[in-house]
């Protein structure tokens, strides 16, 4: 018999790169793409990411996709801010993102958040493509709007050709240099050996077409297993982050990336402390096309299925943590669905010794990749949390014997007001950084100063 429940959901692409080299403006390309194909009533706009279903980007790929090769329902995209570290996107131990895009500015190359994105990348073995984006800064470039990149390509200049794919060569050789071999997409026999590169461009929507025809052969080559849920079992979820909402207090914006929520539901969500157990007073989506990071109006929806983004109102939610799991009871004990978040938070839980550093950091999956990093340099951890930095954490890195472990490390956080007037007075140094390795890197050389 077959089980009609079970149907494939919809992968989750996160795409993610260093500041400023342009994956929310490939994203609004790609949403205002199929808007100009007259597809805008498919989209769908989802807190902190965009659902493309197949139909629009078979419109929007011409020729290149063909839906009856595909039978995943869409894309599900997740823009990750350029200071926000991609290493939230965690779900049960692994990564969040079925895919990934990289975006790389084709004139700035490989930059800091790029390299901090591929260690990422490589430890949860998240299949990815890099989209060599501003392609049209080429000089000389002749813009062909919407076109596949082969073709716009046909139409530019020797010299302008050249340049880009000097450019697009340097890349190639960054993503060497760092263990991948990669290609220009089109010469890429196996995605799972070499990784591709797409030259694109978000401002005349170049190279679209061929990204998202690479995008879905790789979902659909991979990922088909994956993809099969069971779209009327209890939801499963990640916190992407906490916020406060006038009318609803805080917040959690979630991506679910298995079965079903619904408003009502029991649920439970990690928390600071405890996990939070809570009832669900109302599911929300921004309201259709409308832009999410300045839409201020919701719409309320009744359930989302995964895979889908959605903001959460519940009682109880000041705790709760960014990058901790969220689980629907329904029809179980709830002592083990908190029994079950705990048992994945203690997975993240960081080892700490006697004496050490103090470690912050935005969210959990930020935290666990400090941890890890510091781990390989061999520096102590004394305690690690996720948050701003307070005045308790000054005292406590105060307490470390060793002159050089006190200290405060982080990541993505603030220092409140009143910390920071400790900081002031207390033999504590703190370092922050938005790139795990550049902060450690700093720690690492001021000890060694201290050393000589
Ligand atoms: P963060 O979210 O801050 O990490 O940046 P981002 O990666 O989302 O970059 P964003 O899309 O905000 O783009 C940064 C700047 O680059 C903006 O001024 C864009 O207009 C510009 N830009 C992005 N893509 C292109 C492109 O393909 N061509 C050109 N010419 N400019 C682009
Ligand atoms: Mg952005």
């Amino acid at each position: 018999t077959q089980d009609t429940r079970t149907t494939l959901r919809t992968p989750i692409v996160a795409v993610l790169g260093h500041v400023d080299h342009g994956k929310t403006s490939l994203l609004d390309k790609i949403r205002g793409s199929a808007v100009s194909e007259g597809e805008a009533g498919a989209i769908t706009q989802h807190i902190g990411a965009t659902d493309i279903p197949l139909e629009t980007i078979s419109t929007m790929a011409g020729e290149l996709v063909d839906p009856d090769d595909f039978d995943l329902p869409g894309l599900l995209f997740i823009d990750t801010p350029g200071h926000h570290s991609f290493s939230t996107l965690r779900a049960r131990g692994g990564a969040l993102a079925d895919i990934a895009v990289l975006v790389v500015d084709v004139n700035d190359g490989f930059q800091p958040q790029t390299e901090e994105a591929i260690d990422i990348l490589r430890r949860t073995g998240t299949p990815f493509v890099v989209a060599a984006n501003k392609a049209d800064t080429t000089p000389g470039w002749n813009p062909q709007e919407g076109e596949p990149i082969q073709r716009s390509l046909a139409a530019q200049s020797d010299r302008a050709e050249s340049m880009l794919n000097e450019n697009l060569y340097e890349i190639i050789g960054q993503l060497s240099d760092v263990g991948f071999s990669a290609d220009l997409y089109w010469r890429v026999q196996d995605f799972q050996k070499n990784i591709g590169v797409v030259p694109v461009s978000a401002m005349t929507a170049e190279g679209i077409p061929d990204l998202l025809t690479v995008l879905m052969g790789l979902s659909q080559r991979f990922m088909r297993e994956e993809m099969a849920i069971d779209v009327h079992g209890p939801g499963e979820g990640t916190v992407l982050e906490v916020k406060d909402e006038r009318g609803f207090g805080a917040t959690v914006d979630a991506v679910i990336y298995d079965g079903v929520l619904r408003n009502g539901d029991t649920v439970v969500i990690g928390g600071q402390n405890e996990p939070i157990v809570t009832e669900v007073r109302a599911l929300l989506r921004p309201r259709p096309l409308a832009e999410i990071r300045t839409e201020k109006k919701f719409e309320k929806v009744a359930e989302v299925t995964a895979a889908a983004g959605v903001k959460i109102a519940a009682p109880d939610l000041d705790d709760a943590m960014a990058g901790a799991p969220i689980r629907v009871v329904r029809d179980r004990p709830v002592e083990d669905v908190v029994a079950e978040v705990k048992a994945e938070l203690a997975e993240i839980e960081v080892e700490t010794a006697e004496d050490g550093v103090v470690v912050k950091a935005d969210t959990l999956g930020s935290l666990e990749a400090m941890a890890d990093a510091l781990r390989e340099s061999e520096v102590p951890i004394m305690r690690a949390e996720v948050g701003d930095i307070a005045p308790r954490d000054v005292a406590i890195a105060e307490t470390a014997n060793q002159q050089e472990h006190k200290a405060i490390l982080g990541f993505n956080v603030d220092v409140l007001a009143n910390a920071k007037r400790e900081l002031e007075t207390a033999d504590v140094t703190l370092y922050s950084n938005d790139v795990i390795y550049q902060l450690i890197e700093n720690y690492e050389t001021f000890v060694e100063e201290r050393k000589r």
